[in-house]
């Protein structure tokens, strides 16, 4: 009872923040995201057995024993539940990018870890019982069970357009910072929302704004759609700076990198940044624009840049890592 499943984590266009529900993340308002490709990717094989004694956790060639093998373990006992499997796992997991280098990894982690184990304990689940499974796991895996762009509201995420729809689209990662977060997203969104003001007023406005950014991926309409996805990120930004605590995620060199784009936007719009829980910036742009803009980028001291086209949705394969 073995198999390996890779998925690739997204970047979200419109962001989740907040949680109605705690237990089942359940977010306070829908999401948009656009799927990265295998550069940004998580491959997993989950293996059930009697052989194990109990879970086993095996992450970029390191064996875990600490909260994240908790997490894991609580995900697949969910799986046990629900397919009647008995065995414990030993899951092998690793992921393209460079460990710590500031990229999160929940949401291919957890995308390809639901959609291993799933197939191991041998059920057989349509995207939106994927979806719906990975959700549990973090958030913004429920949006990588697709390519191209997804939209998550409540328990699961749908495709909106598939990754052959916009090829020309990229995300230039800039990495201005490679340590592990201070405050995880999870704690942060908490925070936010037990405390902001400018939360409260976000959530009235975020449902318009999500019908929006959907009709600009549509019309493949990239001045709007940068637009919007540039006023997000310093909203959700701003939500976060007015919380108590104050929540800071950016450094100096996001900042700069935020006005090189206000910069090079001018005249029109040919690129938008966005921040996640995290200093590193993704720039989105076409790609007639990516040289351009990967050298002034270049000229910021300190950065590193991965450059990830649309990508697909998950994938299994044969070759298992166990
Ligand atoms: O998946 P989580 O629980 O780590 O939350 C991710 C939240 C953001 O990355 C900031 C936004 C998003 O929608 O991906």
């Amino acid at each position: 009872m073995k198999a390996t499943a890779i998925a690739n984590s997204n970047i979200a266009f419109v962001k989740y923040w907040g949680k109605k529900d705690e237990s089942l993340n359940i977010p306070f308002n829908p999401s948009i995201s656009m799927t990265l490709d295998e550069k940004i990717s998580t491959k997993t094989t989950v293996e059930f057995s009697e052989k194990y004694e109990s879970d086993i956790l095996i992450l970029n060639n390191e064996k875990l024993s600490d909260n994240k093998l908790i997490r894991v373990s609580n995900f697949l006992d969910m799986i046990r539940k629900k397919s009647g499997c008995i065995y414990h796992a030993k899951v092998i997991s690793k992921n393209t990018f460079p460990t710590g280098c500031g990229i999160a990894s929940s949401a291919s982690g957890f995308a390809a870890l639901a959609a291993a184990a799933a197939r191991a304990s041998g059920l057989n689940l349509k995207d939106e019982e994927l979806s719906k499974l990975a959700r549990m796991g973090s958030g913004s895996a429920a949006r990588s069970v697709y390519g191209g762009f997804a939209i998550w509201d409540n328990e699961s995420a749908t495709q909106i357009k598939d990754e052959t729809f916009w090829p020309e689209l990229t995300d230039i990662i800039a990495i201005t910072d490679d340590q592990q977060k201070k405050i995880s997203s999870r704690e942060a969104m908490k925070i936010t929302v037990k405390t902001s003001k400018k939360y409260r007023e976000r959530l009235q406005k975020v449902d318009e704004k999500t019908s929006l950014m959907k009709q600009s991926i549509l019309a493949k309409d990239f001045p709007n759609m940068a637009k919007l996805i540039m006023s997000e990120s310093d909203n959700l930004h701003e939500c976060m700076h007015d919380s108590v605590p104050e929540i800071e995620y950016l450094n100096e060199n996001s900042y700069r990198i935020k006005e090189l784009i206000n910069e090079m936007n001018k005249e029109k719009p040919i690129a938008a940044y966005t921040f996640d829980a995290g200093p590193n910036a993704h720039i989105i742009t076409l790609k007639k624009h990516s040289s351009k803009i990967k050298k002034e980028l270049l000229k910021i001291f300190g950065l590193r840049l991965i450059e990830s086209k649309i990508g697909k949705g998950i994938r299994y394969t044969e070759e298992h890592m166990i």
